[in-house]
């Protein structure tokens, strides 16, 4: 069974995007084993501190090492990349040994996958962003940028936060594409 590791762009407690990746995995159900990476006490990139890995990296690299493919939920910021991902994947990009440029990273070769639920630009930016981050450290990107998805303005405003049928059917169709590539 393919083991995804879900990867939130959020550290708010009720995120959207952490709702979102619940969604994906009630989706994925049966067909996948899924997990979610904790990576709360990552601290900043910081090359002084590279080597020997911090343990939560060490931690990180180990999760995704152990994953088949890697889904990532984002929200958008300032259209593009929130700082506590970007900042986890700059770790996840350097080599597990100092200059070791040949030995490549834990993301190299790895299939991903990309949703965003953000505001009205149904997270445009950082897709696009996140594309351009994704294919620069050698990942595999399946489904293109990904699916982004408008939350409900209710959600922002308190309410419940509903996905539509259509968004519903956008998180399947990437869940079957994500599968057929793990798989495959
Ligand atoms: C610093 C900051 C910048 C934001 N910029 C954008 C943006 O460019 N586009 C957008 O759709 N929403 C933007 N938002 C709103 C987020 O989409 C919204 O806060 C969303 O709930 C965050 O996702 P989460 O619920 O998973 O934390 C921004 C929010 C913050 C805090």
């Amino acid at each position: 069974m393919a083991r995804i590791l879900m990867i939130v762009g959020s550290m708010r407690k009720d995120s959207f995007n952490r709702r979102m990746a619940q969604e994906i995995a009630d989706i994925l159900g049966e067909r996948a084993e899924v997990s979610a990476l904790d990576y709360a006490a990552l601290p900043y990139m910081n090359q002084d501190i590279e080597f020997p890995a911090p343990a939560e990296v060490a931690q990180a690299r180990a999760a995704v090492q152990a994953a088949d493919g890697i889904w990532i939920c984002t929200p958008e910021y300032n259209f593009s990349i929130p700082g506590v991902l970007k900042n986890l994947l700059d770790w996840l990009s350097r080599p597990l040994k100092p200059n070791d440029w040949d030995g490549g990273s834990v993301m190299q070769g790895k299939r991903v996958t990309v949703s965003s639920a953000a505001g009205k630009s149904a997270g445009r930016g950082v897709l696009a962003s996140l594309a351009k981050l994704l294919e620069g450290m050698q990942m595999q990107l399946i489904g293109g940028p990904g699916v982004g998805i408008s939350v409900n303005p209710e959600a922002f405003a308190g309410g419940a936060l509903r996905f539509t049928p259509e968004q519903t059917e956008a998180l399947r169709t990437q869940a079957e594409a994500f599968l057929a590539a793990l798989e495959g």
